[in-house]
């Protein structure tokens, strides 16, 4: 039987990545090891640009973001507070034919990984009862190994976080709204890592946790809260406004995310969204966007359009986080704000109660779901709501989350792209050019001189090399005919080429000092002048 076009695709693609030197199988020399990866030197440049464009659009130009790079071992305490140790896992299900393991709500797609010809169709009936199996990996800190120095690899980013608030608040001298930016590595023991990169067991986030004011205090400081406005695909950014809720925020973050994917080469046609049903919903959180690619493994609905995988989630996850640190560590997590002290004091008193009232259930409602008894519940929440009035609150926040391996994934195949030509003796070669936007290449131009036997062109040749390094990734190649090196540029995804030659030099005075420049996508060569080069090239690729 045929194999399914888009499982080709991926064949494809991990083919190409390890060729070419983007993604390796980690420790393939010893058989490889299940959900880990490796990248290889045009994958390390390529991870390294769509973590630093992140960076970039997320901290550096926003006066509203500080940036955090917390460890990955951290106190146990921290994922008893945000649940992960006692919910964080996944139904596992043993197949009592081959021993395989699934995960339970998955058996209907994957076959067995250690005998798949046998036990696709026999471990549906074969099965074990699902159990719970926690992801989170284990270590010990410390030489005794006993239960007290249990210790955690982080399975997010995110809970760094929300330990550093204040810290990070104050030495940043930041207010709500304001944001804390991280990247960095997670590790999930997945039951069944699959899909190359997709789902892995060792990986990066990029994490925002954007925190803002509970919509009671917007609506005691500015009267009501502004209604969500849904921004049509060609306009302008929105511009953060003081009376912004929790919905506007959430949208306007889904929006920013989706512009900055496409920033990198990302069609709004390649993406999709799916709103988390409430049943879908973690039961913190109010809403969650999740940002879709379409990969080449990703379902198709009735009507045949492919649906896509989540490449991030944008969540409303309101004051779960900071109120859990709050009640774990004793310390407060809260914020005092001025504004709201002043305005409360002059809102009218059927307004204030309904405020309070308002704030005190969703206060109650929390502590209750986090399993405080009934009447210390009521207390608490009594004294969060009075808090109000003192001008002080615990922030809400809106968590944009991305996974770099799948942003990586999904920048291979939307760049992928291939062509077959064949010769005047019929002899046809099938070539492969990665297009990605030159923001994220790996190398971002290709410096070839034309002969490498020329002493004075290679000369040149590697003066331009080094007069543009220190500013992009070049690549100097004057190995093989000049097709054979566009080819292997194209196949690494470089958008641009120079070639030094003997106009170079002056062998036609008018091109003296000028190199030929060629363009990845269409092949197409224009003239340049040297000192031009570098300001042409870094408009393009910043
Ligand atoms: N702090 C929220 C959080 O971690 P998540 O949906 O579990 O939420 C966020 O993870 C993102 O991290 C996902 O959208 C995905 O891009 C990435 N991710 C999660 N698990 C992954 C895995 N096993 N392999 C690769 N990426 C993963």
């Amino acid at each position: 039987m045929a194999e399914p076009r888009e499982n080709l695709q991926m064949e494809k693609i991990v083919s190409l990545c390890k060729r070419r030197g983007f993604v390796f199988q980690s420790s393939e020399i010893y058989g490889g090891i299940n959900g880990f990866w490796d990248y290889g030197p045009l994958g390390a440049e390529l991870k390294r640009n769509v973590k630093e464009l992140w960076w970039q659009a997320m901290t550096r130009q926003r006066d509203d973001v500080a940036g955090l790079e917390a460890t990955i071992l951290m106190s146990p305490k921290i994922w008893e507070a945000s649940g992960h140790v006692a919910t964080f896992s996944d139904p596992m299900i043993d197949c009592k034919t081959c021993k395989g393991r699934f995960r339970a709500d998955q058996t209907g797609e994957i076959s067995c990984p250690q005998k798949p010809s046998q036990c696709v169709q026999q471990c549906h009936g074969e099965k074990t009862e699902a159990r719970a199996f926690n992801l989170m990996f284990q270590t010990y800190v410390g030489p005794t190994a006993t239960a007290e120095d249990l210790a955690y690899l982080r399975p997010e980013t995110a809970q760094a976080i929300f330990a550093q608030f204040k810290n990070v608040m104050e030495t940043a001298r930041q207010k709500v709204p304001f944001g804390i930016a991280q990247v960095g590595k997670a590790f999930r023991n997945e039951v069944t890592p699959r899909n190359f990169i997709f789902r892995s067991r060792e990986f990066e986030q990029m994490e925002l946790e954007f925190f803002i004011k509970p919509d009671e205090v917007i609506e005691a400081i500015h009267g009501a809260v502004a209604t969500p406005e849904i921004p049509g695909p060609d306009s302008p950014a929105l511009e953060p406004q003081p009376n912004w809720g929790w919905q506007a925020w959430h949208q306007y973050w889904v929006e920013e995310r989706v512009r900055f994917y496409q920033g990198i080469g990302l069609d709004r046609s390649t993406l999709g969204f799916h709103r988390q049903t409430p049943q879908e919903l973690a039961h913190y959180a109010r809403a969650c966007t999740d940002i879709l690619f379409k990969f080449p493994f990703s379902k198709k609905d009735e009507q045949g359009n492919v649906i896509g995988d989540e490449l991030e989630g944008v969540a409303a996850r309101s004051d779960f986080d900071l109120s859990q640190h709050q009640r774990f560590s004793g310390k407060p997590m809260g914020v005092f704000d001025d504004e709201l002290r002043a305005a409360w004091a002059k809102l009218p008193k059927e307004k204030s109660d309904d405020l309070w009232r308002r704030y005190y259930e969703n206060r109650k409602n929390y502590l209750l779901k986090s399993g405080v008894e009934a009447e210390p519940a009521s207390r608490q929440a009594t004294d969060d709501a009075n808090g109000l009035a003192k001008g002080q609150y615990i922030p809400h926040v809106i968590e944009p989350s991305a996974g770099v391996d799948r942003l990586i994934l999904a920048l291979l195949a939307n760049a992928y792209s291939e062509t077959t030509e064949t010769d005047d003796k019929g002899k046809s070669e099938t070539r492969v050019t990665m297009r990605f936007h030159p923001r994220v290449a790996p190398i971002k131009v290709g410096v070839l001189p034309l002969l490498k036997n020329k002493p004075d062109i290679v000369k040149k040749a590697l003066e331009i090399r080094d007069a543009l390094r220190p500013w992009m990734n070049v690549f100097y190649d004057e190995a093989g005919s000049i097709g054979r090196r566009y080819a292997r540029q194209d196949e690494a995804g470089t958008p641009f080429c120079v070639t030094i030659d003997f106009d170079t030099l002056g062998e036609n005075p008018e091109r003296l000092d000028t190199v030929t420049l060629r363009y990845r996508d269409d092949g197409r060569q224009e003239r340049l002048k040297i000192s031009e080069l570098r300001d042409w090239l870094l408009a393009r690729i910043r």
